[in-house]
Protein backbone atom coordinates (compact mmCIF):
# COMPACT_ATOMS: atom_id res chain seq x y z
CA UNK A 1 0.00 0.00 0.00
CA UNK A 2 1.48 3.62 -1.03
CA UNK A 3 0.48 7.11 0.80
CA UNK A 4 -0.29 9.12 -2.11
CA UNK A 5 -0.13 13.22 -1.82
CA UNK A 6 -2.55 15.00 -4.28
CA UNK A 7 -2.46 18.72 -4.98
CA UNK A 8 -5.78 19.63 -5.76
CA UNK A 9 -8.09 23.30 -7.17
CA UNK A 10 -7.13 26.46 -7.64
CA UNK A 11 -5.18 29.03 -5.23
CA UNK A 12 -6.62 32.41 -4.42
CA UNK A 13 -4.57 35.58 -4.48
CA UNK A 14 -6.48 38.05 -2.39
CA UNK A 15 -5.38 42.33 -3.78
CA UNK A 16 -7.97 43.29 -1.03
CA UNK A 17 -9.94 41.61 1.38
CA UNK A 18 -12.52 40.75 -1.28
CA UNK A 19 -10.81 40.45 -4.51
CA UNK A 20 -8.38 37.66 -5.72
CA UNK A 21 -6.93 36.32 -8.64
CA UNK A 22 -7.28 32.23 -9.02
CA UNK A 23 -7.02 30.02 -11.97
CA UNK A 24 -10.02 27.86 -13.61
CA UNK A 25 -9.60 24.60 -11.17
CA UNK A 26 -12.92 23.00 -10.37
CA UNK A 27 -10.79 20.42 -7.82
CA UNK A 28 -12.63 17.45 -10.00
CA UNK A 29 -9.62 15.90 -11.59
CA UNK A 30 -7.73 15.36 -7.91
CA UNK A 31 -11.31 14.21 -6.32
CA UNK A 32 -11.19 11.48 -9.23
CA UNK A 33 -7.56 10.73 -8.83
CA UNK A 34 -8.20 10.54 -5.05
CA UNK A 35 -11.22 7.81 -5.60
CA UNK A 36 -8.83 5.94 -7.87
CA UNK A 37 -6.05 5.35 -5.47
CA UNK A 38 -8.43 4.65 -2.74
CA UNK A 39 -10.21 1.81 -4.54
CA UNK A 40 -7.04 0.52 -5.07
CA UNK A 41 -6.37 0.24 -1.23
CA UNK A 42 -3.83 3.44 -1.15
CA UNK A 43 -4.10 5.72 1.68
CA UNK A 44 -4.58 9.54 -0.02
CA UNK A 45 -3.73 13.15 1.54
CA UNK A 46 -4.81 16.13 -0.42
CA UNK A 47 -4.02 19.58 -0.14
CA UNK A 48 -6.93 21.57 -1.52
CA UNK A 49 -7.57 25.01 -2.82
CA UNK A 50 -10.99 26.15 -2.22
CA UNK A 51 -13.71 24.32 -4.62
CA UNK A 52 -17.26 23.62 -4.55
CA UNK A 53 -17.02 19.83 -5.13
CA UNK A 54 -16.64 17.01 -2.13
CA UNK A 55 -13.44 15.17 -1.94
CA UNK A 56 -14.22 11.52 -1.52
CA UNK A 57 -14.98 9.77 2.47
CA UNK A 58 -11.33 7.51 3.02
CA UNK A 59 -9.41 10.58 2.40
CA UNK A 60 -7.65 13.35 4.61
CA UNK A 61 -7.91 16.89 3.23
CA UNK A 62 -6.15 19.64 4.40
CA UNK A 63 -7.87 23.13 2.76
CA UNK A 64 -5.58 26.01 1.89
CA UNK A 65 -5.79 29.14 0.19
CA UNK A 66 -2.60 30.50 -1.27
CA UNK A 67 -0.11 28.82 -3.22
CA UNK A 68 2.42 29.65 -0.53
CA UNK A 69 -0.18 28.08 2.18
CA UNK A 70 -0.15 25.14 -0.60
CA UNK A 71 3.63 24.75 -0.79
CA UNK A 72 3.72 24.44 3.12
CA UNK A 73 1.39 22.30 3.72
CA UNK A 74 2.63 20.24 0.48
CA UNK A 75 5.95 19.82 2.06
CA UNK A 76 4.97 19.38 5.32
CA UNK A 77 2.89 16.14 3.91
CA UNK A 78 5.57 14.76 1.22
CA UNK A 79 7.60 13.89 3.51
CA UNK A 80 5.50 10.91 4.94
CA UNK A 81 3.98 9.85 1.31
CA UNK A 82 5.75 7.93 -1.13
CA UNK A 83 4.85 10.25 -4.55
CA UNK A 84 2.78 13.05 -5.15
CA UNK A 85 0.27 13.53 -8.48
CA UNK A 86 0.03 17.84 -8.76
CA UNK A 87 -3.75 18.31 -9.76
CA UNK A 88 -3.91 21.78 -8.64
CA UNK A 89 -3.47 24.44 -10.22
CA UNK A 90 -1.81 26.84 -8.09
CA UNK A 91 -1.88 30.41 -9.21
CA UNK A 92 1.42 31.48 -10.09
CA UNK A 93 1.18 35.20 -9.68
CA UNK A 94 0.17 37.10 -6.50
CA UNK A 95 -0.31 40.98 -6.10
CA UNK A 96 3.15 42.53 -4.53
CA UNK A 97 1.13 43.92 -2.11
CA UNK A 98 -2.11 43.50 -0.63
CA UNK A 99 -4.52 46.20 0.90
CA UNK A 100 -6.05 45.65 4.37
CA UNK A 101 -9.23 47.33 3.44
CA UNK A 102 -11.15 47.30 0.22
CA UNK A 103 -9.79 49.40 -2.50
CA UNK A 104 -12.25 52.03 -3.89
CA UNK A 105 -12.86 53.50 -6.80
CA UNK A 106 -11.58 56.85 -8.07
CA UNK A 107 -12.39 57.00 -12.05
CA UNK A 108 -8.68 56.36 -13.06
CA UNK A 109 -7.15 53.10 -13.91
CA UNK A 110 -5.60 50.87 -11.43
CA UNK A 111 -2.27 49.33 -11.86
CA UNK A 112 -1.38 46.48 -10.61
CA UNK A 113 2.18 44.86 -9.51
CA UNK A 114 2.43 41.36 -9.73
CA UNK A 115 4.90 38.79 -8.34
CA UNK A 116 5.40 35.20 -8.94
CA UNK A 117 4.45 32.90 -6.18
CA UNK A 118 6.75 29.70 -5.61
CA UNK A 119 6.62 26.40 -7.88
CA UNK A 120 5.02 23.47 -5.47
CA UNK A 121 6.40 20.35 -7.40
CA UNK A 122 9.42 21.89 -8.36
CA UNK A 123 9.81 22.51 -4.72
CA UNK A 124 8.82 19.23 -3.88
CA UNK A 125 11.22 17.84 -6.07
CA UNK A 126 14.60 19.47 -4.25
CA UNK A 127 13.39 17.19 -1.30
CA UNK A 128 12.53 14.11 -3.60
CA UNK A 129 14.92 11.52 -2.69
CA UNK A 130 13.35 8.14 -3.22
CA UNK A 131 9.55 9.48 -4.17
CA UNK A 132 7.78 9.83 -7.39
CA UNK A 133 6.28 12.88 -8.40
CA UNK A 134 3.32 12.96 -11.37
CA UNK A 135 2.67 16.41 -12.95
CA UNK A 136 0.19 18.02 -15.25
CA UNK A 137 0.55 20.74 -18.22
CA UNK A 138 -2.78 22.49 -19.22
CA UNK A 139 -1.47 24.17 -22.77
CA UNK A 140 -2.97 26.04 -25.39
CA UNK A 141 -0.15 25.62 -28.17
CA UNK A 142 2.94 23.00 -28.56
CA UNK A 143 1.47 21.10 -25.78
CA UNK A 144 3.73 17.55 -26.24
CA UNK A 145 7.23 20.08 -25.86
CA UNK A 146 5.65 22.75 -23.28
CA UNK A 147 4.87 19.60 -21.05
CA UNK A 148 8.18 17.81 -21.35
CA UNK A 149 10.40 21.19 -20.93
CA UNK A 150 7.24 21.11 -17.50
CA UNK A 151 8.65 17.60 -16.85
CA UNK A 152 12.28 18.06 -16.56
CA UNK A 153 12.00 21.22 -14.84
CA UNK A 154 10.00 19.53 -12.13
CA UNK A 155 11.89 16.09 -12.12
CA UNK A 156 8.27 14.35 -12.52
CA UNK A 157 8.76 10.71 -13.48
CA UNK A 158 5.42 11.13 -15.53
CA UNK A 159 3.40 14.44 -16.83
CA UNK A 160 0.12 14.11 -17.76
CA UNK A 161 -1.02 16.60 -20.80
CA UNK A 162 -4.57 17.86 -21.00
CA UNK A 163 -6.27 21.25 -22.33
CA UNK A 164 -8.11 23.82 -21.73
CA UNK A 165 -11.79 22.41 -22.28
CA UNK A 166 -11.27 19.91 -19.25
CA UNK A 167 -11.54 22.85 -17.15
CA UNK A 168 -14.84 22.65 -14.83
CA UNK A 169 -15.47 19.31 -17.26
CA UNK A 170 -16.23 15.91 -16.40
CA UNK A 171 -14.43 15.14 -19.60
CA UNK A 172 -10.63 15.58 -20.44
CA UNK A 173 -8.40 14.62 -23.12
CA UNK A 174 -5.21 12.95 -21.88
CA UNK A 175 -1.47 12.24 -22.82
CA UNK A 176 1.05 10.60 -20.47
CA UNK A 177 4.88 11.28 -21.09
CA UNK A 178 8.10 9.84 -19.59
CA UNK A 179 11.12 11.03 -18.70
CA UNK A 180 12.84 9.79 -21.90
CA UNK A 181 9.95 11.56 -24.18
CA UNK A 182 8.13 8.94 -25.15
CA UNK A 183 4.20 8.38 -24.75
CA UNK A 184 3.17 6.08 -22.45
CA UNK A 185 -0.64 6.44 -22.99
CA UNK A 186 -3.77 7.99 -24.09
CA UNK A 187 -7.16 8.59 -22.89
CA UNK A 188 -10.64 10.51 -23.82
CA UNK A 189 -13.20 10.25 -21.48
CA UNK A 190 -14.68 11.19 -17.86
CA UNK A 191 -12.44 11.97 -15.17
CA UNK A 192 -12.99 9.53 -13.40
CA UNK A 193 -12.12 7.09 -15.89
CA UNK A 194 -9.25 9.27 -16.77
CA UNK A 195 -8.29 9.13 -13.31
CA UNK A 196 -8.12 4.95 -13.65
CA UNK A 197 -5.89 5.28 -16.74
CA UNK A 198 -3.48 7.18 -14.58
CA UNK A 199 -3.71 5.04 -12.15
CA UNK A 200 -3.12 2.18 -13.85
CA UNK A 201 0.30 3.87 -15.74
CA UNK A 202 1.47 5.23 -11.86
CA UNK A 203 0.95 1.37 -10.74
CA UNK A 204 2.81 0.01 -13.53
CA UNK A 205 5.65 2.31 -13.23
CA UNK A 206 5.94 3.76 -10.32
CA UNK A 207 4.33 1.32 -7.59
CA UNK A 208 6.39 -1.21 -5.61
O1 LIG B 1 1.17 25.79 -14.02
P1 LIG B 1 1.97 24.73 -14.73
O2 LIG B 1 1.51 24.47 -16.12
O3 LIG B 1 3.46 24.92 -14.60
O4 LIG B 1 1.60 23.39 -13.93
C1 LIG B 1 2.24 22.19 -14.22
C2 LIG B 1 2.28 21.30 -13.00
O5 LIG B 1 2.95 21.99 -11.93
C3 LIG B 1 0.93 20.88 -12.45
O6 LIG B 1 1.07 19.56 -12.01
C4 LIG B 1 0.69 21.84 -11.29
O7 LIG B 1 -0.07 21.26 -10.26
C5 LIG B 1 2.10 22.10 -10.82
N1 LIG B 1 2.31 23.45 -10.26
C6 LIG B 1 2.77 23.57 -8.95
N2 LIG B 1 2.98 24.83 -8.42
C7 LIG B 1 2.77 25.93 -9.15
C8 LIG B 1 2.32 25.82 -10.48
C9 LIG B 1 2.09 24.56 -11.00
O8 LIG B 1 2.95 22.54 -8.28
N3 LIG B 1 2.99 27.13 -8.61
Amino acid sequence: MAKVLITSGPTREYLDPVRYLSNASSGRMGSALAEAFLAAGHEVRIVSGPVEIAYPPGCRVRFVTTTEEMLHAAIELFADCDGVIGAAAPCDFRPAARASDKIVKTGDDLYLRLVETPDILAALAAAKQGRWIVGFALETRDGPVRAMQKLQRKQCDLIILNHPPAIHSDRTEITAFTPDGAVLGTFIGSKTDAARAIYGWVERRLLH
